[in-house]
């Protein structure tokens, strides 16, 4: 045994079912052997023979502790950019109107098809490394600015290259049913037949952890997201929904009967819709980037998720059309503040809960037999990651047990 001991720290370990908010210990010790969480406790409760195969003691210098964030809904990964697509709105355009008139994701479309492999690999590592910068340590990519084998596959090389010599886990998600491309305009079945083509030959490359979709009525209907997800299934891949934004279509109950890992942004959820993901275990992915950035009006029903007990998630949904974003730490505050969710419930949906949207099992908390992400903060108590908005007080993020 190598045991790396982290002492002079509080600790927010989100340990569901910890007796103190944030799961906080006071005056912690947390020990890190290869990679893993072996302890974490009181320093003065440090078992002794952990104590004596230490190699190495780290001072936290007094620093806050949390797990290391986990982003669990980005499209990182696309060409170009949507800032005029955002003064035409500033003009009175809604989203919708863009979207029915050919612009909005279909102008990322072409933008996306537009650039090279090694172009849009430099492009989304700006966006990486800012979200990297912010603590976090895993993050979820999607593809869905491709929507064709070549360009779905290069959007998803891409996004499993970044993770390469990054300290960052990536999973990757299959979004062929994002959008419509030009090529098969009118012909909306003909197109998922293609995706439901393209999945497992990007399947078979290894190129796809999930399978997602946009169920929506300026995007794919309840019946043309079960064929996906029946492709999904067939291939044993998990499946998560872009459901309820703009309306409710049913798409959260649809994506519980496939046993959906989330159901993402859900505005317009519905009680029946709530239920199903509770009985399923879905999480709920909330996106306040989005709803801020669209200027919507119709809050996701959070009392109504707390009351049914489904997770809670929070993420930036970083992409260029309804959320520029790449700051997780930003969306803590937002979700506080436009959501009403507590800072604590905010945490846990960067850490906890967003690790059970991405089907990880072995992060999201300190606690021992997890992995050893975590990041050091210089703030006295965890309320203050959600609390000050557009800072960054991040002193260390610590990868698989070293110091980034
Ligand atoms: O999560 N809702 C669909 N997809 C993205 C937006 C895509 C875009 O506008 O480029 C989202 O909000
Ligand atoms: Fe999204």
């Amino acid at each position: 045994m190598t045991v790396q001991l982290w002492t002079h720290c509080r600790i927010a370990t989100l340990q569901a079912g910890h007796s103190a908010p944030y799961g906080l210990i006071e005056n912690a010790a947390l020990a890190v052997d290869s990679g893993q969480i072996v302890w974490v406790g009181p320093r003065s409760e440090l078992p002794a023979e952990l104590a004596a195969c230490k190699t190495r003691e780290h001072d936290a210098g007094g620093a806050l502790i949390t797990p290391g964030l986990i982003d669990c809904h980005t499209h990182l990964v696309y060409g170009g950019d949507r800032a005029q697509e955002f003064e035409l709105r500033l003009q009175g355009t809604s989203y919708e109107d863009i979207a029915r008139a050919g612009g909005g994701i279909a102008s990322t479309v072409l933008a996306t098809r537009a650039a090279s492999e090694e172009e849009l690999g430099a492009q989304s590592l700006k966006r990486l490394q800012a979200l990297l910068s912010e603590g976090v340590t895993s993050l979820e990519i999607k593809s869905g600015y491709g929507l064709s084998l070549a360009h779905e596959r290069k959007t998803l090389r891409v996004a499993r290259s970044l993770a390469g010599n990054q300290p960052v886990e990536v999973c990757t998600t299959f979004l062929g049913a994002h959008a419509l491309p030009p090529e098969f305009a009118g012909r909306q079945d003909a197109y998922v037949d293609e995706v439901l083509r393209m999945l497992p030959l990007l399947h078979a490359e290894g190129l796809v952890d999930a399978v997602d979709a946009f169920c929506e009525r300026i995007a794919f209907s309840v019946a043309q997201t079960e064929r996906v997800f029946q492709a999904a299934q067939a291939l044993g891949l998990p499946v998560k929904l872009h459901a309820e934004q703009l309306s409710d279509s049913g798409g959260a109950e649809l994506a519980a009967r496939y046993g959906a890992l989330s159901c993402d942004h859900l505005e317009w959820l519905s009680e029946q819709g709530a239920v199903a993901m509770a009985k399923a275990g879905s999480v709920a992915v909330l996106l306040p980037g989005a709803f801020y950035f669209l200027r919507e009006t119709k809050l996701p029903p959070v009392a109504m998720l707390r009351s049914h007990q489904v997770a809670m998630a929070i993420s930036t949904d970083c992409n260029p059309g309804s959320s520029p974003c790449t700051s997780l730490l930003l969306m803590l505050n937002m979700a506080c503040t436009l959501f009403r969710l507590t800072p604590e419930e905010a945490l846990a949906g960067v850490t906890r809960h967003a690790a059970t949207a991405l089907g990880f099992s072995d992060r999201g908390v300190i606690a021992a037999g997890k992995r050893a992400d975590f990041v050091l903060w210089d703030v006295a108590h965890p309320a203050q990651l959600a609390y000050a908005f557009g800072a960054n007080p991040r002193l260390k993020t610590v990868f698989k047990g070293e110091v980034v």
